[in-house]
């Protein structure tokens, strides 16, 4: 890329605000354009929000070659899943992400649970089902708890643990009779559940070749102590001190290198941000909870506050297939990442709440940096318009400063409604104590 580029960015959430907001810094970029973005991303320099929406794959490919970009980052999975990169790659424009095929690692949970069975990847057993008589079959003679899972895209809320067959049926029926995820849930899989400490293992692919990010760990469950219903993520912080270089090396030998070369195996070399979402447990045996096919959400938040390298410079290297050789450099410090959310999240809740204290804290905290996911501008203000609304993410010299501060700026932002959980980075701190 020369030296003044335009880089597209597609979806509309904390993740590619924080995605935006790095590759903005890159010296190669004179603007990046976020499809559709938000009010933070628009609130960056050099950045520009344009109104298209992240699966409307024609209108951008439209608004790409118009505008001659120079590189696409694909921040959700839906489009990848769509077939995003392959559009792009027909008009030759360098879309980074994995193909429809490879995509179908997350798009699939009954392709993802055959590829590790195949790869010996460890994961959890499992079985899959596309009629609900033979599932509620299996489940009455299972052994509980059990974990039940759309096989399609369902937003991070199509898993459910189930402690007996009363609630595993309730279940059964939620996905394949009442259709709560459309055809996601046409197919379902049940699975062993595991357990142990859970974190996200997510790394650079060029096609062959692998470079491990940043560790994190995300919190799934809706309220502290990891009760209740699944999300899509309520907060995170990086690293993850129980990922030690050993853990590290298991993973990469045991998950990562076996998944990316069984991809090249199958015919469908995999280049994107690859993401693992593992259990470890008490014996410190990584085993695949689910792979996404992109970065997650908080995660992006707190690692990107931690990269010092370009980030446009690592994306042209998974191009080049030179990734795995990259000198990467990171922050020594701890980011953490708070997610405010609209009460009632993840199911119904209201929007339209007009957001206090923003710009106050933005200004009161340097270390903080507050990321948007579901805002939007009504009346010249911020107001809500998402389940997840905000990421505050806090850089710290250790977990305990970093979620400390992020806390602190959380406690300056309000509206009516707000809900967050007040947990975020107690499982690293208790083990570094
Ligand atoms: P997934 O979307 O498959 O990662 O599942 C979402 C969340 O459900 C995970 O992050 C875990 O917290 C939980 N989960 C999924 N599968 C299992 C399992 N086999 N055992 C225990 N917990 C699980
Ligand atoms: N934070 C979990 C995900 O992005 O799927």
């Amino acid at each position: 890329m020369g030296k003044s580029s335009k880089v597209l960015v597609v979806g509309g959430g904390g993740r590619e605000h924080a995605l935006s907001w790095k590759l903005a810094q890159s010296k190669h970029v004179d603007t990046v354009y976020v499809a559709p973005g938000n009010p933070g991303s628009s609130s960056e320099a050099k950045i520009v929000n344009i109104e298209i929406k992240a699966t409307d794959i024609e209108q951008l490919a439209h608004f790409a070659q118009n505008e001659s970009i120079d590189l696409i980052v694909v921040g959700p999975e839906d489009p990848l899943v769509a077939g995003i990169v392959d559009e792009f790659t027909k008009i030759g424009i360098k879309c980074f992400g994995p193909t429809a095929e490879a995509a179908q690692l997350e798009g699939s949970k009954a392709f993802a649970k055959r590829f590790m069975q195949k790869y010996r990847i460890p994961t959890a057993t499992y079985q899959s089902f596309s009629d609900p008589h033979s599932a509620k079959k299996f489940l009455k003679n299972s052994v509980y708890p059990m974990v039940i899972k759309a096989d399609g895209l369902a937003a991070g809320k199509g898993v459910f643990i189930v402690n007996n067959f009363a609630m595993a049926e309730k279940s059964v029926d939620a996905i394949m009779t009442d259709h709560k995820f459309g055809s996601a849930g046409a197919t379902i899989v049940v699975e062993e559940f595991l357990e142990g400490e859970e974190a996200s293992f997510i790394a650079m692919v060029d096609g062959v070749n692998i470079l491990p990010l940043a560790t994190s760990q995300d919190h799934k469950a809706i309220g502290d102590g990891d009760v209740g219903l699944n999300t899509g993520g309520m907060g995170a912080y990086s690293p993850a001190p129980f990922v030690d270089d050993e853990l590290q090396k298991k993973i990469m030998d045991e998950i990562m290198l076996p998944t990316v070369h069984g991809m090249v195996d199958e015919g469908m070399p995999y280049r994107g941000f690859l993401y693992a979402g593992l259990m470890i447990s008490d014996q410190n045996e990584p085993k695949v909870l689910e792979f996404n096919c992109r970065f997650g959400d908080p995660e992006t938040q707190p690692i990107m506050m931690r990269l010092s390298s370009d980030l446009v410079e690592l994306i042209q290297a998974c191009f080049n297939g030179t990734i795995e050789s990259f000198p990467i450099e990171w922050d020594d410090r701890t980011a953490l990442g708070v997610i405010m959310a609209s009460s009632g999240y993840p199911e119904k809740y209201a929007t339209g709440f007009e957001i206090h204290g923003l710009d106050a804290t933005d200004l009161a905290y340097p270390e903080v940096k507050i990321f948007h996911s579901g805002t939007a501008i009504r009346n010249g203000k911020i107001v809500t318009s998402g389940g997840r609304v905000l990421c505050v993410t806090a850089l710290g010299r250790d977990v305990k400063q970093a979620k400390k501060v992020a806390y602190e700026a959380v406690k300056k932002v309000a509206w009516d409604g707000v809900y967050y959980r007040r947990d975020i980075g107690d499982k690293a701190i208790k083990l570094l104590n």
